[in-house]
């Protein structure tokens, strides 16, 4: 009986090797985080962030976005998470409004402007109008009220007047 030690070993042959390939992707970062989608790169950028990071704060708005329930921002900008396939963020930055609150868990002063003037009804349009709230007042630090009344959003529940008054309050540094 042959032992263990006697036996020959007969290396792989390096032609048998098929090195694993590298699953292609796209990468970007959503809320300061690196990730690299390697499904259908033509996936909107909604059905990504839904279905795929379960990050459900942006909303469905329609086909082409209409209503501003599905606002994030890309590298700083106002952007429609239904309109925008993952291919077209690779390297770029993106803030959904789970990426608004900080990493204490504090919320953004818009975010609290909005809790203080109660300005969430059914909370469907909240997370497009904290977005675009957050972009007008880097554009505008103190917005009038055509500049606000010229956001996207919508509300079926009929909350633009708070929705005035805490965008208002979040520029007055919290003060109403
Ligand atoms: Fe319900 Fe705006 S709070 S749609």
């Amino acid at each position: 009986m042959a032992h263990a030690q006697d036996q020959i070993l007969t290396p792989t042959p390096s032609n048998t090797i098929v090195p694993e390939k590298v699953r292609e992707g796209v990468d970007l970062e959503i809320n300061g985080r690196a990730y690299r989608h390697t499904g259908d790169a033509q996936m909107p950028l909604l059905w990504y962030l839904r279905d795929v990071l379960r990050l459900t704060g942006t909303k469905y708005s329609g086909e082409h976005g209409e209503g501003g329930f599905d606002l994030v921002l890309v590298n700083g900008k106002l952007a429609s998470a239904t309109t925008v396939p993952v291919a077209e963020l690779a390297g770029k930055s993106v803030t959904t409004v789970e990426g608004l609150v900080a990493a204490d868990g504090k919320l953004h002063p818009v975010q609290q402007a909005f809790v203080d003037e109660d300005a969430i009804g059914c909370g469907y349009c909240t997370p497009g109008w904290l977005i675009a709230s957050v972009d007008l007042l880097n554009r505008h630090p103190q917005p009038s009220d055509s500049d606000i009344d010229q956001l996207p959003n919508l509300c079926r529940c009929g909350c633009q007047t708070r929705v005035r008054r805490a965008i208002k309050r979040a520029a007055n540094g919290g003060r109403a």
